[in-house]
């Protein structure tokens, strides 16, 4: 009998109704629909509306991910929200999710920025590998527009808001996270941050005046940084699984910037359909980039049972984080031989 592993059971997303398009931000700040297009691959991103709320949107994704398993809310063991754009500074969002979907057990926010839900993946697989939870739902959701200066137009173009989750159960056919790297550094932490709003720089009338409770990011540091980090992790995770990175049947990268991707596949040598990309519809939405594409992946008939996913998430700390999944047998099958080609192998 295999390991134990956390394997994804079910699957949920929430996009809001709103769309700001390139056009919507041409008349916003000075730029062009090309130079988005050219520079990002970024087409449009939605905005929450007037009712979403970061828990109300992590709820939506999570009853759609828990209809997919067949659970109830009473039936899950264990809650993590990666965000970090809480409805209020104290408590996180996780705890709201919880009573909202009539659970009750543990929940806990993860504050990772971009890299939080693979940080939360990975986190839940350590407490299903233990055996001291059964059924983990892992939510990415965020509200990041609440921390974007509408003004600034090197970060307003990049970023949306989304929500996405996952169910994870455990397995023992081999499915679920095969391997995963975390890291972190610190030292080039404030080449993406918000400066003003925490202990150090307070809320205050000078912060508001200085828009420091906006993100502030160096574009180009954090590009290289992600360029580097998407393919080495890529690489590193697949060769703990006891794969290159070719074997993977799909990557689903951080949806950053298209040309990030394109950086990193060139790197690989790995041919760019292999990477799965929904950016030009969202954006950059943070901690729900990669369950996000990953939940569109499997509607859209791109993941097929026992495929080998190869994910990797960037961002804020700066930060690191990625892993390979084996899906199960639970996927939409478009072609049911496939199920037997699959399980041969
Ligand atoms: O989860 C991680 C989140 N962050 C990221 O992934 C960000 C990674 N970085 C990037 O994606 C890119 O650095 C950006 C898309 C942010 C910027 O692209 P770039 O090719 O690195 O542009 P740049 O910063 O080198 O700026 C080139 C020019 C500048 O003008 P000058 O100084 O050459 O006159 C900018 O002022 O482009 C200008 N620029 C714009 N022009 C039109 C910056 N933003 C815009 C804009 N429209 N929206």
């Amino acid at each position: 009998m295999s390991k134990r592993r956390a394997h994804i059971v079910g699957w949920g997303k929430y996009v809001p109704a709103r769309v700001l398009s390139n056009a919507d931000l041409e008349r916003m700040v000075e730029t062009e629909d090309e130079w988005i297009v050219t520079r990002t691959g970024i087409r449009e991103r939605r905005l929450r509306t007037e009712t979403d709320t970061t828990t109300s949107m992590a709820v939506n994704a999570s009853r759609d991910a828990l209809k997919v398993a067949g659970l109830e809310g009473k039936d899950i063991d264990l809650i993590i929200v990666a965000n970090s754009s809480p409805d209020y500074l104290l408590p996180g969002p996780a705890n709201f999710v919880q009573h909202e979907l009539g659970a009750s057990c543990p929940a806990f926010t993860l504050a990772g920025g971009c890299s939080g839900w693979v940080y939360s993946l990975v986190t839940a697989n350590q407490f299903i590998e233990t055996g001291a939870y059964r059924n983990v739902l892992v939510v990415g959701v965020e509200i990041i527009s609440f921390a974007i200066d509408y003004t600034d137009r090197s970060t307003c173009i990049l970023f949306g808001d989304a929500a996405a989750a996952v169910v994870l159960q455990p397995s023992t056919d081999g499915a679920g996270v095969l391997s995963f790297e975390l890291g972190s550094d610190g030292g080039l932490a404030k080449n993406l941050w918000v400066p003003g709003g925490g202990t150090v720089n307070p809320v205050s009338q000078q912060v508001v005046d200085n828009r420091e409770h906006y993100i502030r990011m160096n574009g180009q540091e954090v590009f290289k940084f992600a360029v580097r980090q998407l393919s080495s992790s890529l690489h590193n995770v697949s060769t703990q699984a006891g794969l290159s990175p070719s074997d993977l049947d799909l990557i689903i990268p951080h949806q950053a910037n298209l040309r990030i991707i394109e950086a990193a596949a060139e790197r690989l040598r790995l041919p760019l359909d292999k990477f799965y990309v929904n950016l030009h519809k969202y954006g950059n939405t943070s901690a729900a980039s990669i369950p996000l594409a990953l939940v569109e992946a499997i509607q859209d008939g791109r993941v097929k049972p026992h495929d080998r996913i190869g994910m990797v998430a960037f961002g804020s700390g700066l930060s690191w984080a990625g892993a390979v999944v084996k899906m199960g047998v639970n996927v939409p099958v478009a072609n049911p031989e496939a199920l037997a080609v699959g399980a041969a192998d």
